[in-house]
């Protein structure tokens, strides 16, 4: 069971961070997006393509960091990844997501959702950073499963919206409360996580 939600966890992220990659990379900007969307992308481009492109990578180098006879093996290659991932995913990714946040389709909750996501995000990412830098492993194994967890929104948004449009309700409407659903639960779970973990070690 364990192994099934990780191989589905693997698979949505990849799946999501080449079909990002590979639309943005092939298509006319904007092109798969709601017509407002698109306007917005077109006036800000390099804040789109930054975003898309350096959160892809972040999707996907996080899955492979989790895995510990990868670490264990590949104790360099785990580092540089997970430079990668925080320096230039999350970083990058980040920054560049708090700016187009600002600029969200949806008006002011889509918004703060977006910048909360994204100002949670970088946040969860220094922390993880630090702890590793401080030596403290168990900190920073908890700040990166926070962290993944809010990469892995990317993914979640993605299964909400056919969703909320299969439901018939304005777009406009969904996407503003997507921009928080999409990522609260995600941070919850990890910290269910967490507590079913301490619980277990306690017994
Ligand atoms: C976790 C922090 C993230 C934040 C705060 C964030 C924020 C945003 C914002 C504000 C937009 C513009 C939406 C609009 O104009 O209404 C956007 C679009 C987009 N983001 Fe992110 N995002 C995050 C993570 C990711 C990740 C990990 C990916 C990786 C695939 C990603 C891929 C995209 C794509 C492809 C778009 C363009 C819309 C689309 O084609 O669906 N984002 N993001």
């Amino acid at each position: 069971m364990k192994t099934i939600g990780r191989v589905a966890l693997c698979v949505l992220a990849l799946g999501v961070a080449g079909y990002a990659t590979l639309a943005y990379a092939l298509l006319p900007l904007g092109a798969l997006v709601h017509p407002g969307m698109r306007l917005t992308f077109h006036a800000h481009p390099v804040g789109i393509y930054t975003h898309v492109f350096a959160s892809s990578l972040a999707l996907l180098t996080g899955p492979l960091q989790f895995s510990s006879r990868f670490r264990q093996r590949h104790r360099r290659v785990h580092r540089w990844l997970g430079r990668v991932y925080l320096g230039v995913g999350v970083a990058l990714g980040g920054l560049s997501g708090l700016y187009m946040a600002t600029l969200a389709f949806g008006g002011l909750t889509a918004k703060f959702g977006f910048a909360g996501l994204a100002s949670i995000w970088l946040y969860t990412g220094l922390r993880a950073f630090r702890a590793i830098r401080e030596g403290d492993v168990a900190a920073h194994r908890k700040w990166v499963v926070r962290n993944f967890a809010l990469t892995f929104a990317a993914v979640t948004l993605r299964i909400y919206l056919p969703l909320s449009i299969a439901s018939g309700i304005p777009f406009e409407t969904c996407y503003s409360v997507i921009a928080w659903l999409c990522w609260i639960p995600n941070l919850l779970v990890a910290e269910a996580l967490f507590n079913r973990r301490s619980g277990r070690s306690q017994m």
